[in-house]
């Protein structure tokens, strides 16, 4: 019988996710069949219970639903604890797994795929809402020193604060940047979406320096000022799509999907 699976948001219709899931299962041969739905926003827990009755084996959660996920799961793994989110659901024995896959996505698409190493590297990371929150456990683990940078400086302190423990950690303002320099610059600010470049100061990329969007689908303003900037490498964030991707499906199927090919197909 075939395996179902699929993803779950609001909105979900342009979501790339099945395409990237039918590859994986056709390069690896595997059963399984992935579609996208839309839940209502007052019927995520809902629409997770009628898929456990349909017998779905899993699913993702995307947009806006990923700490109503971390709440709905009957057990965490620690990187969805981290995270304080999840994005991706396990059905298993009568329980809901709940993991996430979003920092071992991004930090595999820049170290193996962009080819930066997160060792020993000064990250400058953009932004302290969830999309911050899913990775930054993951750069520590890398063996980065961090700095969180973003407007509301509350916020900043607070994501700081939580990780202190992990490695090198400090939260900034956009003002306090001017004068230092970065290996990685990562943006995990939602400022691409309304064609807005957050106030950052000049001279801020190293030689041979990474500007990273997490976004993907647009030319960010960000990118572009990063290229003005002098950054030598340049990425949007539709690798960090694909290895997420790719990470859940291990962990469903237990089999890793050459995430290469797919990359390609989707920038063709
Ligand atoms: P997400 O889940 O995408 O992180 P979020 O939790 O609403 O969404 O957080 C949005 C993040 O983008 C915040 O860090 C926000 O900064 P503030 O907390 O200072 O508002 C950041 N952001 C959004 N638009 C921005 C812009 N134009 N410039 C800089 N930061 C921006």
């Amino acid at each position: 019988m075939t395996d179902k699976y699929a993803v779950i948001g609001h909105p979900i219709s342009h979501s790339k996710s099945p395409l990237i899931h039918k590859m994986f299962a056709e390069q690896t041969g595997q059963d399984m069949s992935y579609e996208a739905i839309e839940a209502p926003l007052d019927g995520f827990a809902a629409t997770i219970q009628r898929l456990r009755d349909e017998g779905y084996k899993g699913c993702n959660i995307t947009v806006p639903f990923k700490h109503e996920a971390f709440k709905l799961a009957n057990e965490l793994s620690g990187r969805a604890r981290a995270a304080h989110a999840v994005n991706t659901f396990l059905f298993q024995d009568g329980k809901i797994l709940g993991d996430n896959t979003d920092g071992v996505g991004l930090v595999a698409d820049i170290e193996q795929n962009i080819g930066c190493k997160f060792l020993f590297k000064r990250v400058l990371l953009m932004g302290a809402g969830g999309a911050a929150h899913g990775v930054i456990w993951h750069l520590f683990n890398a063996g980065a020193a961090v700095i969180i940078a973003n407007r509301n400086m509350d916020k900043a302190n607070k994501l700081a604060a939580e990780f202190e423990g992990y490695g090198t950690v400090f939260a900034k303002s956009y003002e306090a940047l001017a004068g230092q320099q970065f290996d990685i610059v990562i943006n995990a600010t939602s400022s691409g979406l309304s064609d807005e470049l957050p106030p950052l100061p000049q001279g801020l990329f190293k030689a041979g320096s990474l500007a990273y969007d997490m976004m993907y689908g647009k030319q960010t303003p960000f990118l572009r000022f990063a290229s003005e900037q002098g950054a030598a490498k340049l990425s949007d964030g539709l690798g960090m799509l694909v290895e997420q991707a790719a990470a859940a499906f291990h962990r469903w199927r237990e089999i890793s999907p050459d995430t290469a090919p797919v990359i390609a197909k989707l920038r063709a």
